[in-house]
């Protein structure tokens, strides 16, 4: 049986990181330009306190400022917004991220809103997310971006292939589908009402799992030699009890035996999103000082 090829993401991001530090240092001697990125987390969700840890350990690694704002879990939505209100106005913060989920009470349609679309680095602003559906330069999605990277790494020139993105969120799901629709794929976008998902899965050249639920997509579902890109990061018991262990939404050994080529949970688009994020910085404060106009990639 034929294994597919490993989508590294851990190795792309590494590298994606290492010129994105080369282009900051050049930033700040031929420009005074210090990239910042503002992360404000509210509460003390575990998951969150990790990500956003790893997040501003990671804007310092690549040369730029990091601001860090924890505020209470019971922080109300009037001061969280002026503390939006406070990083849109600072010049040393050219992007700011709200860590998600938020604390019930807080509504997290109003807080993306406030954010200033410039310094939106999650792509997540009504202005970007209408900005990429219209095929127009703007901020995209940090994750999606980094499939798409993936993507066109392992595969070159994606016009003309048949994707189907597995999942329809707001962070992933949607913002992938319209990517993959600027790169001039076929694009179908399916979901937990999608009749019969193996038989539309199995049309596909690239599949995009990003639906959250553990192992889902099944050996089966996957048309022999496709490219396959599991966003999801699940923890799920392991065999030894008392144990964990992360998978994606893909059941990997059955995958690799059918696709051409695909991504390991972790190690594969988990890195990339802060790659991502990092470049959205760069980009930001490159717009930020008339440095560039905004881009895809
Ligand atoms: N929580 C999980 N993923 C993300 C993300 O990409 N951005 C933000 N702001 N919060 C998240």
């Amino acid at each position: 049986m034929t294994e597919a090829r490993i989508i590294d993401g851990k190795a792309f991001a590494a590298g994606l990181r290492a010129r994105i530090g080369g282009e900051v240092a050049e930033l700040r001697e031929r420009h005074g330009l210090v990239p910042g990125l503002a992360v404000v987390l509210v509460g003390e969700d575990p998951a969150s306190q990790v990500y956003v840890r790893n997040k501003g350990r990671a804007t310092l690694e690549a040369g730029m400022r990091s601001f860090e704002h924890r505020l209470e879990a019971g922080t109300d939505q009037a001061t969280l917004l002026a503390l939006i209100d406070r990083l849109n106005r600072d010049p040393e913060v050219h992007g700011i991220l709200v860590q998600l989920p938020l604390p019930s009470g807080i509504d997290p349609s109003a807080v993306i809103r406030a954010i200033d679309p410039a310094k939106d680095v999650d792509g997540f602003h009504p202005v970007n997310a209408g900005l990429l559906a219209q095929g127009l330069p703007g901020l995209v999605p940090c994750t999606p971006l980094g499939c798409l990277m993936l993507l066109r790494d392992a595969l070159g020139d994606l016009a003309g292939l048949r994707a189907l993105v597995l999942g329809r969120s707001t962070i992933v799901g949607r913002p992938m589908a319209q990517l993959l629709l600027g790169a001039d794929c076929t694009v179908t976008l399916a979901h937990s009402r999608t009749r019969d998902l193996p038989e539309e899965c199995r049309r596909a050249d690239i599949l995009v799992a990003a639906v959250g639920r553990p192992e889902m997509v099944r050996g089966d579902w996957i048309r022999p030699g496709a490219t396959v890109i599991d966003v999801g990061i699940n923890r799920v018991p392991a065999a030894e009890p008392g144990k964990t262990r992360l998978v994606g939404d893909v059941r990997f050994d059955e995958a690799a035996a059918v696709a051409g080529a695909i991504t390991p949970v972790p190690g594969g688009v988990g890195p990339m999103t802060i790659a991502c994020l990092l470049h959205n910085t760069v980009l930001a404060a490159r717009a930020s000082h008339g440095l560039h106009r905004f881009g895809r990639d």
